[in-house]
Protein backbone atom coordinates (compact mmCIF):
# COMPACT_ATOMS: atom_id res chain seq x y z
CA UNK A 1 0.00 0.00 0.00
CA UNK A 2 2.34 2.32 1.02
CA UNK A 3 4.38 3.02 -2.04
CA UNK A 4 6.33 6.24 -1.57
CA UNK A 5 8.50 6.69 1.37
CA UNK A 6 9.80 10.23 2.40
CA UNK A 7 13.23 9.70 2.57
CA UNK A 8 13.08 8.67 -1.17
CA UNK A 9 11.50 11.89 -2.03
CA UNK A 10 14.84 13.49 -4.02
CA UNK A 11 14.35 10.74 -7.00
CA UNK A 12 10.88 11.78 -7.53
CA UNK A 13 11.51 16.11 -8.00
CA UNK A 14 8.67 17.54 -10.08
CA UNK A 15 6.24 14.13 -9.58
CA UNK A 16 2.97 13.75 -8.43
CA UNK A 17 2.89 11.07 -5.67
CA UNK A 18 1.21 10.18 -2.27
CA UNK A 19 2.44 10.08 0.87
CA UNK A 20 1.06 8.12 3.88
CA UNK A 21 1.90 8.92 7.02
CA UNK A 22 1.29 11.47 10.22
CA UNK A 23 0.38 14.92 10.92
CA UNK A 24 3.62 15.58 13.51
CA UNK A 25 2.92 19.46 13.19
CA UNK A 26 0.01 21.57 11.64
CA UNK A 27 -0.15 25.53 11.27
CA UNK A 28 -2.96 27.16 9.35
CA UNK A 29 -2.34 30.87 7.16
CA UNK A 30 -4.82 32.61 5.65
CA UNK A 31 -5.86 30.31 2.54
CA UNK A 32 -2.79 27.58 3.94
CA UNK A 33 -2.62 24.61 6.21
CA UNK A 34 1.29 23.60 6.41
CA UNK A 35 1.22 19.88 7.48
CA UNK A 36 4.56 18.53 8.74
CA UNK A 37 4.47 14.83 7.80
CA UNK A 38 6.32 11.61 8.97
CA UNK A 39 6.09 8.32 7.47
CA UNK A 40 9.02 6.64 9.28
CA UNK A 41 11.43 7.16 7.14
CA UNK A 42 11.44 11.30 7.65
CA UNK A 43 9.43 14.57 7.81
CA UNK A 44 8.12 16.54 4.60
CA UNK A 45 6.54 19.62 4.92
CA UNK A 46 2.95 19.43 2.92
CA UNK A 47 0.80 22.67 1.90
CA UNK A 48 -2.42 22.59 1.50
CA UNK A 49 -3.75 26.00 -0.79
CA UNK A 50 -7.36 26.47 -0.98
CA UNK A 51 -6.51 27.67 -4.76
CA UNK A 52 -5.53 24.75 -5.45
CA UNK A 53 -7.71 22.33 -3.42
CA UNK A 54 -10.91 24.17 -3.26
CA UNK A 55 -13.40 24.36 -0.64
CA UNK A 56 -13.98 20.79 0.30
CA UNK A 57 -11.01 19.73 0.27
CA UNK A 58 -9.33 22.88 2.30
CA UNK A 59 -12.28 22.13 4.67
CA UNK A 60 -10.67 18.36 5.27
CA UNK A 61 -7.73 19.61 5.54
CA UNK A 62 -8.36 21.92 8.46
CA UNK A 63 -9.69 18.69 10.00
CA UNK A 64 -6.10 17.25 10.49
CA UNK A 65 -5.30 17.37 13.82
CA UNK A 66 -1.46 16.61 15.53
CA UNK A 67 -0.66 12.94 15.13
CA UNK A 68 -3.90 12.53 12.67
CA UNK A 69 -3.00 10.04 10.31
CA UNK A 70 -3.26 11.11 6.69
CA UNK A 71 -2.84 10.44 3.25
CA UNK A 72 -1.53 13.51 0.69
CA UNK A 73 -0.92 13.28 -2.78
CA UNK A 74 0.61 15.88 -4.55
CA UNK A 75 3.54 17.38 -6.46
CA UNK A 76 7.38 17.13 -4.77
CA UNK A 77 9.26 20.59 -5.16
CA UNK A 78 12.75 21.66 -3.83
CA UNK A 79 12.77 23.74 -0.88
CA UNK A 80 15.91 23.46 0.56
CA UNK A 81 14.52 25.50 3.94
CA UNK A 82 12.81 22.24 4.70
CA UNK A 83 13.75 19.26 6.38
CA UNK A 84 14.40 17.03 3.93
CA UNK A 85 14.78 19.73 1.21
CA UNK A 86 11.61 19.05 -0.11
CA UNK A 87 8.00 20.36 0.14
CA UNK A 88 4.75 18.62 -1.28
CA UNK A 89 2.08 21.08 -2.83
CA UNK A 90 -0.95 18.90 -2.13
CA UNK A 91 -3.48 18.51 -4.64
CA UNK A 92 -5.34 15.78 -2.87
CA UNK A 93 -5.67 14.22 0.68
CA UNK A 94 -7.69 11.80 3.24
CA UNK A 95 -7.91 11.53 6.61
CA UNK A 96 -7.01 8.08 7.67
CA UNK A 97 -7.52 8.04 11.46
CA UNK A 98 -8.54 10.83 13.14
CA UNK A 99 -6.36 12.23 16.19
CA UNK A 100 -8.36 13.83 18.90
CA UNK A 101 -6.80 15.59 22.30
CA UNK A 102 -3.22 13.88 21.09
CA UNK A 103 -1.64 14.29 24.26
CA UNK A 104 1.87 15.11 23.93
CA UNK A 105 2.01 19.09 22.98
CA UNK A 106 5.22 20.74 21.96
CA UNK A 107 5.55 22.19 25.53
CA UNK A 108 7.59 20.66 28.10
CA UNK A 109 6.38 18.23 29.63
CA UNK A 110 7.56 16.18 32.86
CA UNK A 111 9.25 12.39 32.59
CA UNK A 112 7.27 11.00 34.41
CA UNK A 113 4.07 12.17 31.92
CA UNK A 114 6.20 11.17 29.20
CA UNK A 115 7.32 7.74 30.24
CA UNK A 116 3.37 7.04 31.05
CA UNK A 117 3.02 7.79 27.29
CA UNK A 118 5.64 5.96 26.11
CA UNK A 119 3.77 4.83 23.36
CA UNK A 120 3.12 8.06 21.88
CA UNK A 121 6.25 9.45 22.97
CA UNK A 122 8.16 7.03 20.92
CA UNK A 123 7.03 8.85 17.69
CA UNK A 124 8.91 12.00 18.47
CA UNK A 125 11.65 12.62 16.49
CA UNK A 126 14.48 12.51 18.78
CA UNK A 127 12.70 9.04 20.31
CA UNK A 128 12.64 8.28 16.35
CA UNK A 129 16.47 8.95 16.77
CA UNK A 130 17.80 7.20 19.38
CA UNK A 131 15.71 3.96 18.12
CA UNK A 132 17.09 3.87 14.86
CA UNK A 133 20.45 4.49 16.76
CA UNK A 134 19.56 1.43 18.64
CA UNK A 135 18.93 -0.43 15.39
CA UNK A 136 22.36 0.23 13.92
CA UNK A 137 24.39 -0.68 17.05
CA UNK A 138 22.60 -4.21 17.09
CA UNK A 139 22.70 -4.94 13.62
CA UNK A 140 26.79 -3.75 13.78
CA UNK A 141 27.34 -5.85 16.86
CA UNK A 142 26.15 -9.13 14.71
CA UNK A 143 28.08 -7.95 11.47
CA UNK A 144 31.08 -7.46 14.16
CA UNK A 145 30.77 -11.18 15.92
CA UNK A 146 29.47 -12.92 12.35
CA UNK A 147 32.47 -11.56 10.36
CA UNK A 148 35.01 -13.54 12.84
CA UNK A 149 33.22 -16.45 12.96
CA UNK A 150 31.52 -16.41 16.45
CA UNK A 151 28.16 -18.34 16.20
CA UNK A 152 25.26 -16.70 17.82
CA UNK A 153 23.56 -19.05 20.69
CA UNK A 154 20.64 -18.31 22.27
CA UNK A 155 20.47 -19.57 25.98
CA UNK A 156 17.76 -20.27 28.93
CA UNK A 157 15.73 -17.21 30.27
CA UNK A 158 14.50 -19.79 33.11
CA UNK A 159 17.13 -20.62 34.84
CA UNK A 160 18.20 -23.09 37.83
CA UNK A 161 20.88 -20.77 39.16
CA UNK A 162 22.27 -17.68 40.03
CA UNK A 163 25.08 -16.30 38.06
CA UNK A 164 25.35 -12.78 38.93
CA UNK A 165 24.90 -13.19 42.70
CA UNK A 166 21.75 -14.14 44.57
CA UNK A 167 20.84 -10.62 45.60
CA UNK A 168 18.74 -9.41 42.22
CA UNK A 169 17.40 -12.76 41.54
CA UNK A 170 13.80 -12.10 39.66
CA UNK A 171 12.16 -15.70 41.21
CA UNK A 172 9.30 -17.26 39.21
CA UNK A 173 7.84 -20.75 39.02
CA UNK A 174 8.40 -23.31 37.04
CA UNK A 175 5.97 -26.26 37.32
CA UNK A 176 6.19 -26.11 41.18
CA UNK A 177 9.31 -25.96 41.51
CA UNK A 178 11.53 -22.44 42.12
CA UNK A 179 13.16 -20.61 38.95
CA UNK A 180 15.06 -17.72 37.74
CA UNK A 181 14.68 -15.26 35.16
CA UNK A 182 18.20 -15.46 33.88
CA UNK A 183 20.58 -12.45 35.09
CA UNK A 184 23.11 -13.40 32.09
CA UNK A 185 23.62 -16.25 29.58
CA UNK A 186 27.15 -16.88 29.97
CA UNK A 187 27.16 -20.24 31.93
CA UNK A 188 25.77 -21.46 28.79
CA UNK A 189 27.73 -19.67 26.77
CA UNK A 190 30.78 -21.25 28.36
CA UNK A 191 29.27 -24.63 27.63
CA UNK A 192 28.65 -23.46 23.84
CA UNK A 193 32.09 -22.27 23.31
CA UNK A 194 33.31 -26.17 24.36
CA UNK A 195 31.71 -27.45 20.93
CA UNK A 196 31.70 -24.23 18.69
CA UNK A 197 34.84 -22.18 20.40
CA UNK A 198 33.75 -19.04 19.67
CA UNK A 199 30.33 -18.42 20.27
CA UNK A 200 27.91 -15.22 21.56
CA UNK A 201 24.43 -14.69 23.03
CA UNK A 202 22.12 -11.87 22.24
CA UNK A 203 19.22 -11.89 24.55
CA UNK A 204 17.19 -10.49 27.36
CA UNK A 205 18.52 -10.76 30.98
CA UNK A 206 16.82 -10.01 34.20
CA UNK A 207 17.95 -8.36 37.44
CA UNK A 208 15.85 -6.70 40.41
CA UNK A 209 17.11 -3.51 41.10
CA UNK A 210 14.92 -2.76 43.41
CA UNK A 211 16.62 1.08 43.20
CA UNK A 212 15.97 3.92 40.91
CA UNK A 213 19.06 4.99 39.44
CA UNK A 214 19.97 6.35 35.60
CA UNK A 215 22.21 3.39 34.78
CA UNK A 216 19.91 0.54 36.16
CA UNK A 217 17.12 -1.41 34.18
CA UNK A 218 15.25 -4.86 35.26
CA UNK A 219 15.31 -5.99 31.70
CA UNK A 220 17.71 -5.53 29.56
CA UNK A 221 19.92 -6.77 26.37
CA UNK A 222 23.34 -8.80 27.05
CA UNK A 223 25.60 -9.68 24.61
CA UNK A 224 28.06 -11.97 25.63
CA UNK A 225 30.47 -13.66 23.51
CA UNK A 226 32.42 -16.28 24.82
CA UNK A 227 36.00 -18.03 23.46
CA UNK A 228 37.80 -20.90 24.24
CA UNK A 229 41.43 -20.37 24.44
CA UNK A 230 41.44 -16.87 25.23
CA UNK A 231 43.20 -15.10 28.32
CA UNK A 232 42.23 -11.67 29.87
CA UNK A 233 44.43 -10.08 27.32
CA UNK A 234 42.89 -11.66 24.60
CA UNK A 235 39.46 -10.69 25.66
CA UNK A 236 40.56 -7.48 26.30
CA UNK A 237 42.08 -7.17 22.85
CA UNK A 238 38.67 -8.52 21.84
CA UNK A 239 36.85 -5.84 23.41
CA UNK A 240 38.84 -2.93 22.16
CA UNK A 241 38.25 -3.87 18.20
CA UNK A 242 34.33 -4.68 18.92
CA UNK A 243 33.73 -1.53 20.54
CA UNK A 244 35.42 0.36 17.81
CA UNK A 245 33.77 -1.64 15.31
CA UNK A 246 30.56 -0.64 16.64
CA UNK A 247 30.80 3.14 17.50
CA UNK A 248 32.74 3.59 14.17
CA UNK A 249 30.06 2.12 12.22
CA UNK A 250 27.15 3.81 14.43
CA UNK A 251 29.39 7.67 13.53
CA UNK A 252 29.41 6.32 9.94
CA UNK A 253 25.82 5.53 9.48
CA UNK A 254 23.98 7.86 11.62
CA UNK A 255 24.89 10.78 11.40
CA UNK A 256 21.77 12.45 10.40
CA UNK A 257 20.45 10.72 13.55
CA UNK A 258 22.87 11.88 15.94
CA UNK A 259 22.82 15.48 14.75
CA UNK A 260 18.92 15.16 15.46
CA UNK A 261 19.61 14.58 19.35
CA UNK A 262 22.44 16.99 19.27
CA UNK A 263 24.98 14.45 19.97
CA UNK A 264 28.56 16.20 19.99
CA UNK A 265 30.36 13.22 18.25
CA UNK A 266 33.99 14.52 18.60
CA UNK A 267 34.32 11.88 21.58
CA UNK A 268 33.24 9.72 19.95
CA UNK A 269 35.72 9.95 17.14
CA UNK A 270 37.93 8.86 19.50
CA UNK A 271 37.01 5.43 19.48
CA UNK A 272 40.25 4.96 17.27
CA UNK A 273 42.59 5.90 19.98
CA UNK A 274 43.80 2.84 22.13
CA UNK A 275 41.78 2.45 25.74
CA UNK A 276 43.91 3.02 28.57
CA UNK A 277 43.86 0.09 30.26
CA UNK A 278 44.48 0.43 34.37
CA UNK A 279 44.71 -2.08 36.79
CA UNK A 280 41.90 -1.98 39.82
CA UNK A 281 45.33 -0.52 42.28
CA UNK A 282 45.57 2.11 39.47
CA UNK A 283 41.92 3.37 39.43
CA UNK A 284 41.76 3.22 42.91
CA UNK A 285 44.57 5.93 43.54
CA UNK A 286 42.95 8.01 40.75
CA UNK A 287 40.05 8.23 42.39
CA UNK A 288 41.24 9.12 45.42
CA UNK A 289 43.53 11.72 43.64
CA UNK A 290 46.64 9.81 44.29
CA UNK A 291 47.05 9.68 40.86
CA UNK A 292 46.81 12.19 37.89
CA UNK A 293 45.52 11.52 34.58
CA UNK A 294 47.27 13.93 32.10
CA UNK A 295 48.00 16.41 34.29
CA UNK A 296 44.31 16.16 35.72
CA UNK A 297 43.12 15.23 38.91
CA UNK A 298 40.31 14.15 39.64
CA UNK A 299 39.44 15.46 43.13
CA UNK A 300 41.17 19.25 42.29
CA UNK A 301 39.45 19.20 39.15
CA UNK A 302 35.61 18.31 40.73
CA UNK A 303 36.35 21.10 43.18
CA UNK A 304 36.96 23.76 40.66
CA UNK A 305 33.95 22.31 38.70
CA UNK A 306 32.05 22.76 41.73
CA UNK A 307 33.28 26.20 42.10
CA UNK A 308 32.73 27.01 38.21
CA UNK A 309 28.91 25.52 38.47
CA UNK A 310 27.74 27.75 41.84
CA UNK A 311 29.23 30.91 40.27
CA UNK A 312 27.43 30.04 36.87
CA UNK A 313 23.93 29.06 38.63
CA UNK A 314 24.34 33.18 40.21
CA UNK A 315 25.00 34.98 37.11
CA UNK A 316 22.04 33.09 35.63
CA UNK A 317 19.55 33.24 37.90
CA UNK A 318 20.10 36.79 37.91
CA UNK A 319 19.47 36.98 34.33
CA UNK A 320 16.45 35.70 34.51
CA UNK A 321 14.98 38.04 37.02
CA UNK A 322 16.38 40.80 34.65
CA UNK A 323 14.62 39.43 31.84
CA UNK A 324 11.42 38.29 34.01
CA UNK A 325 11.40 42.08 35.06
CA UNK A 326 12.00 43.11 31.41
CA UNK A 327 8.94 41.38 30.19
CA UNK A 328 6.81 43.21 32.75
CA UNK A 329 7.77 46.75 31.78
CA UNK A 330 4.38 48.41 29.98
CA UNK A 331 4.16 48.69 26.48
CA UNK A 332 6.67 46.33 25.27
CA UNK A 333 6.15 44.23 21.82
CA UNK A 334 4.88 40.99 21.92
CA UNK A 335 7.79 39.94 19.82
CA UNK A 336 10.22 41.06 22.68
CA UNK A 337 8.47 39.57 25.42
CA UNK A 338 8.57 36.39 23.02
CA UNK A 339 12.07 36.61 22.52
CA UNK A 340 12.95 37.37 26.58
CA UNK A 341 10.35 34.75 27.49
CA UNK A 342 12.01 32.05 24.99
CA UNK A 343 15.33 32.89 27.06
CA UNK A 344 14.20 32.57 30.47
CA UNK A 345 12.75 29.14 29.42
CA UNK A 346 16.53 28.25 28.40
CA UNK A 347 18.07 29.75 31.30
CA UNK A 348 15.78 27.83 33.52
CA UNK A 349 16.37 24.63 31.74
CA UNK A 350 20.44 25.33 32.03
CA UNK A 351 19.42 25.93 35.79
CA UNK A 352 18.01 23.00 36.73
CA UNK A 353 21.16 21.22 34.65
CA UNK A 354 23.44 23.09 37.25
CA UNK A 355 21.76 22.70 40.00
CA UNK A 356 21.47 18.69 39.69
CA UNK A 357 25.89 18.68 39.24
CA UNK A 358 25.73 21.46 41.93
CA UNK A 359 23.73 18.18 44.08
CA UNK A 360 25.76 15.36 42.53
CA UNK A 361 29.31 16.69 42.52
CA UNK A 362 29.78 16.90 45.98
CA UNK A 363 28.56 12.95 46.55
CA UNK A 364 31.02 12.25 43.87
CA UNK A 365 33.68 13.92 45.76
CA UNK A 366 32.80 12.58 48.57
CA UNK A 367 32.32 8.97 47.76
CA UNK A 368 35.73 9.24 45.65
CA UNK A 369 37.32 11.11 49.08
CA UNK A 370 36.49 7.92 51.20
CA UNK A 371 37.37 5.21 48.76
CA UNK A 372 37.81 2.06 50.51
CA UNK A 373 40.46 -0.05 48.83
CA UNK A 374 38.99 -3.76 48.48
CA UNK A 375 35.71 -2.21 47.25
CA UNK A 376 33.92 -2.45 44.01
CA UNK A 377 33.21 1.00 42.14
CA UNK A 378 30.60 2.21 42.78
CA UNK A 379 28.18 4.62 39.96
CA UNK A 380 29.52 7.41 41.67
CA UNK A 381 33.45 6.47 41.27
CA UNK A 382 32.89 5.58 37.52
CA UNK A 383 31.58 8.73 36.83
CA UNK A 384 34.75 10.13 38.89
CA UNK A 385 37.14 8.23 36.80
CA UNK A 386 35.40 8.41 33.26
CA UNK A 387 35.04 11.68 33.29
CA UNK A 388 38.65 12.22 33.48
CA UNK A 389 38.76 10.28 30.01
CA UNK A 390 37.73 10.71 26.76
CA UNK A 391 37.61 7.08 25.45
CA UNK A 392 36.85 3.97 27.19
CA UNK A 393 38.98 2.74 29.89
CA UNK A 394 39.26 -1.00 30.74
CA UNK A 395 39.86 -2.02 34.78
CA UNK A 396 41.74 -5.27 34.78
CA UNK A 397 42.86 -7.39 37.92
CA UNK A 398 39.89 -6.58 40.73
CA UNK A 399 40.05 -7.71 44.39
CA UNK A 400 38.77 -11.74 44.07
CA UNK A 401 36.01 -11.14 46.63
CA UNK A 402 34.27 -8.15 44.81
CA UNK A 403 33.64 -10.07 41.73
CA UNK A 404 31.74 -12.91 40.39
CA UNK A 405 32.70 -16.69 41.31
CA UNK A 406 33.39 -17.89 38.17
CA UNK A 407 36.46 -15.21 37.80
CA UNK A 408 39.50 -17.08 37.23
CA UNK A 409 42.35 -16.29 40.55
CA UNK A 410 45.16 -14.43 38.80
CA UNK A 411 48.19 -16.78 38.90
CA UNK A 412 51.15 -13.79 39.73
CA UNK A 413 48.80 -12.68 43.17
CA UNK A 414 45.65 -14.49 44.26
CA UNK A 415 44.10 -11.55 46.01
CA UNK A 416 43.09 -10.88 42.63
CA UNK A 417 40.53 -12.14 39.77
CA UNK A 418 40.95 -11.63 36.21
CA UNK A 419 37.79 -9.55 35.63
CA UNK A 420 37.59 -6.48 33.50
CA UNK A 421 35.09 -3.62 33.08
CA UNK A 422 35.06 -1.34 30.56
CA UNK A 423 34.01 2.10 31.69
CA UNK A 424 32.72 4.45 29.06
CA UNK A 425 34.15 8.08 29.34
CA UNK A 426 32.21 11.66 30.09
CA UNK A 427 30.72 10.01 33.42
CA UNK A 428 28.85 7.32 32.03
CA UNK A 429 30.88 4.10 34.08
CA UNK A 430 30.25 0.47 33.10
CA UNK A 431 29.24 -0.73 29.49
CA UNK A 432 30.89 -4.30 29.67
CA UNK A 433 31.90 -6.11 32.45
CA UNK A 434 34.24 -9.60 31.55
CA UNK A 435 37.11 -11.48 31.97
CA UNK A 436 38.91 -14.74 32.60
CA UNK A 437 37.41 -17.96 33.80
CA UNK A 438 38.39 -20.13 36.44
CA UNK A 439 39.38 -23.62 35.27
CA UNK A 440 40.48 -25.29 38.23
CA UNK A 441 37.78 -27.63 39.91
CA UNK A 442 38.45 -26.84 43.61
CA UNK A 443 38.88 -23.44 43.30
CA UNK A 444 35.83 -22.94 41.71
CA UNK A 445 33.75 -25.31 44.31
CA UNK A 446 35.75 -23.12 46.95
CA UNK A 447 33.92 -20.15 45.29
CA UNK A 448 30.47 -21.41 44.65
CA UNK A 449 30.36 -22.17 48.77
CA UNK A 450 32.19 -19.22 49.62
CA UNK A 451 28.77 -17.56 47.65
CA UNK A 452 26.24 -20.14 49.61
CA UNK A 453 25.36 -21.12 46.03
CA UNK A 454 23.75 -24.56 45.58
CA UNK A 455 26.32 -27.05 44.57
CA UNK A 456 23.93 -29.14 43.27
CA UNK A 457 23.12 -26.69 40.61
CA UNK A 458 26.06 -26.06 39.43
CA UNK A 459 27.50 -29.82 39.04
CA UNK A 460 26.43 -29.00 35.02
CA UNK A 461 28.78 -26.18 35.12
CA UNK A 462 31.96 -28.38 37.03
CA UNK A 463 31.48 -30.65 34.65
CA UNK A 464 33.28 -28.39 31.82
CA UNK A 465 36.38 -28.66 34.23
CA UNK A 466 36.33 -32.40 34.47
CA UNK A 467 36.22 -32.74 30.56
CA UNK A 468 39.00 -30.64 28.79
CA UNK A 469 38.81 -28.21 30.36
CA UNK A 470 40.75 -24.95 28.20
CA UNK A 471 41.58 -21.49 29.19
CA UNK A 472 38.89 -19.23 27.97
CA UNK A 473 37.47 -15.50 28.52
CA UNK A 474 34.31 -13.52 27.77
CA UNK A 475 32.59 -10.60 28.59
CA UNK A 476 28.73 -9.17 28.30
CA UNK A 477 28.00 -6.04 27.06
CA UNK A 478 24.92 -4.38 28.25
CA UNK A 479 22.91 -3.29 25.10
CA UNK A 480 21.08 0.02 26.60
CA UNK A 481 23.95 1.35 28.21
CA UNK A 482 26.30 1.43 25.05
CA UNK A 483 22.81 2.88 23.36
CA UNK A 484 22.70 5.52 26.59
CA UNK A 485 26.32 6.54 25.70
CA UNK A 486 26.55 6.60 22.52
CA UNK A 487 23.47 8.46 22.40
CA UNK A 488 25.20 10.70 25.17
CA UNK A 489 21.06 10.22 27.14
CA UNK A 490 20.89 11.72 30.60
CA UNK A 491 19.19 8.36 31.94
CA UNK A 492 18.76 4.61 30.13
CA UNK A 493 15.38 4.48 30.00
CA UNK A 494 15.14 6.13 26.71
CA UNK A 495 17.69 3.64 25.33
CA UNK A 496 15.09 0.82 24.92
CA UNK A 497 11.40 1.36 23.55
CA UNK A 498 9.80 -0.18 26.42
CA UNK A 499 11.86 0.23 29.64
CA UNK A 500 11.36 -2.15 32.58
CA UNK A 501 12.39 -0.98 35.89
CA UNK A 502 11.31 -0.84 39.57
CA UNK A 503 8.20 0.83 39.81
CA UNK A 504 7.69 0.64 35.63
CA UNK A 505 5.85 -2.06 34.37
CA UNK A 506 3.44 -0.03 31.81
CA UNK A 507 3.24 0.77 28.80
O1 LIG B 1 28.88 -6.95 34.77
P1 LIG B 1 27.76 -7.91 34.56
O2 LIG B 1 26.93 -8.27 35.71
O3 LIG B 1 28.45 -9.20 33.92
C1 LIG B 1 27.82 -10.34 33.57
O4 LIG B 1 26.64 -10.53 33.60
C2 LIG B 1 28.75 -11.37 33.00
N1 LIG B 1 28.08 -12.67 33.07
C3 LIG B 1 29.13 -11.01 31.59
C4 LIG B 1 30.08 -11.98 30.97
O5 LIG B 1 31.23 -11.99 31.33
N2 LIG B 1 29.62 -12.80 30.06
O6 LIG B 1 26.83 -7.38 33.41
C5 LIG B 1 27.36 -7.10 32.13
C6 LIG B 1 26.87 -5.77 31.63
C7 LIG B 1 27.26 -4.59 32.50
O7 LIG B 1 28.58 -4.16 32.22
C8 LIG B 1 26.23 -3.57 32.11
O8 LIG B 1 26.60 -2.96 30.87
C9 LIG B 1 25.01 -4.42 31.86
O9 LIG B 1 25.45 -5.72 31.62
N3 LIG B 1 24.11 -4.38 33.01
C10 LIG B 1 22.97 -3.67 33.06
N4 LIG B 1 22.40 -2.84 32.18
C11 LIG B 1 21.23 -2.26 32.52
N5 LIG B 1 20.61 -2.47 33.68
C12 LIG B 1 21.15 -3.30 34.61
N6 LIG B 1 20.51 -3.52 35.75
C13 LIG B 1 22.38 -3.93 34.32
N7 LIG B 1 23.18 -4.80 34.98
C14 LIG B 1 24.21 -5.06 34.17
MG1 LIG C 1 29.62 -5.71 36.21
Amino acid sequence: MQKYLIKDLASFEGQELTLLGWASNKRESKGLVFVVLRDGTGWCQCVISLDTVGEALFEEARKITLEASVSLTGLVVKDERQMGGFELQVNALQIIGESVDYPIAKKEHGVDFLMDKRHLWLRSQRQWAIMRIRNKIIFSIHEFFQSKGFVQMDAPLFTGNACEGTSNLFETDFYGDPAYLSQSGQLYGEAMAMTLGKIYTFGPTFRAEKSKTRRHLSEFWMIEPEMAFYDIFDNMDLIEDFLRSVVSSVLQTCEKELAIIGRDTEILKNIVKPFPRLTYDEAVRIIKGEQDVNGQNAIVSLESELKAVQARIGLVQTEIAERENKIKTPGMKKGEIGFNQAQIDKLKQELGDLQEQERNIPQWLNSARNFEYGNDLGGSDETVITRLFDVPIMVYNWPHEVKAFYLKRDPNNSKFARGVDVLAPEGYGEIVGGGERETNEQLLIEKINEHQLPMEAFEWYLDLRRYGTVPHAGFGLGLERLVTWICKLPHVRESIPFPRMYGRLLP
